[in-house]
């Protein structure tokens, strides 16, 4: 059952994030309806041609397509639970939650009768729209065709990553605590650096340089455990320990926490410790 829409698209919950959704919606050219819980954020957005809703019910009215970008899913559910009727509306949510989260809200939104696509954003809302920024998105393939066209114009790496509803934040949650993990070891050993007197332009020059190596590191390590083979001819854990160990005993006076640091020589010396000292970075995968 679809719904007679006056918006092609109405987002719920204008924060950063989600007032990027709107405002990319409308400069396609859709017809894009935002309400906000404080309405100001909504109404914000009139002048970037989204039009502001005062009431949930009144930007479900019009559509047949929400999108939900809250500060968590108790956030959407709160919010949808609120709207006089969901049936036949297709909603996507883009508020962050647990697996757990996912599931119970799938479950809620199929016996209202809505359809359901979970997705998480892979990005800052000042990519959105951009040829390089991601959206995932996780559900049932048929609700994704019908609306693919819509949802991947918030940007050009947009895609539907599984029929699994609990894909997209699982792949989100993973590949985000690798990003954190990444940008928290810069902020460590930058300080760490600066302090010691180098400069700012040759620390960003030199990570810049790493991650170019990082992702060469990164395509190798995947090529190794798909495969199952860790030897390597470039360079062994027991090369990484050893300079990691260095590392930290010669920061460890600059006063700054190096625990991510601290973090990955307690990782390295374990897989030494296993007899994996020979083998490749990717070995510790047997871990
Ligand atoms: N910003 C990013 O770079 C980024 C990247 C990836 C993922 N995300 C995810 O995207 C989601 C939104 O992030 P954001 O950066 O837009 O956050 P934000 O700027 O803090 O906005 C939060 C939004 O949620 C609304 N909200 C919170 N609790 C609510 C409730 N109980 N009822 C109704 N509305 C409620 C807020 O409404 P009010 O304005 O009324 O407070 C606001 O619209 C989060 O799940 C975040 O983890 C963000």
């Amino acid at each position: 059952m679809t719904r007679p829409a006056r918006h092609d698209v109405a987002v719920l919950g204008c924060g950063l994030m989600g007032s990027a959704l709107a405002r990319r919606f409308a400069s396609s050219g859709l017809a894009a309806t935002a309400w906000n819980r404080t309405p100001g954020r909504a109404e914000a957005l009139a002048s970037d041609g989204v039009r502001p809703a005062a009431s949930v019910e009144e930007a479900l009215g019009g559509t047949g397509l929400v999108v939900v970008c809250m500060s968590d899913i108790d956030a959407t559910r709160n919010v949808l639970a609120a709207a006089p009727s969901l049936s036949g509306l297709t909603v996507v949510n883009l508020s962050d939650g647990t697996y757990d989260d996912v599931e119970t809200l799938a479950c809620w939104l199929g016996e209202h009768g809505a359809q359901f696509l979970d997705g998480s954003t892979l990005c800052y809302p000042g990519q959105i729209g951009e040829p390089g920024a991601m959206v995932a998105f996780s559900g049932p393939s048929s609700v994704w065709a019908e609306h693919e066209a819509t949802l991947t114009l918030l940007g050009g790496r947009s895609r539907h990553v599984s029929d699994e509803i609990t894909g997209a934040k699982s792949l989100y949650l993973g590949c985000g605590a690798f990003f954190v993990t990444a940008l928290t070891g810069f902020v460590e050993s930058a300080t760490c650096l600066l302090r010691r007197g180098r400069t700012l332009e040759e620390v960003r020059d030199t990570t810049l340089h790493g991650l170019e190596l990082l992702r060469h590191a990164t395509e190798e390590a995947a090529a190794a455990i798909e495969s199952g083979r860790h030897e390597t001819d470039q360079a062994t854990i027991h090369v990484f320990a050893d300079g990691v160990r260095r590392a930290l005993g010669e920061l460890a006076d600059s006063g700054v926490d190096l625990s991510v640091m601290a973090a990955v020589s307690g990782k390295l010396d374990a897989a030494e410790h296993a007899g994996m000292g020979r083998l490749g970075y990717s070995a510790q995968s047997l871990l």
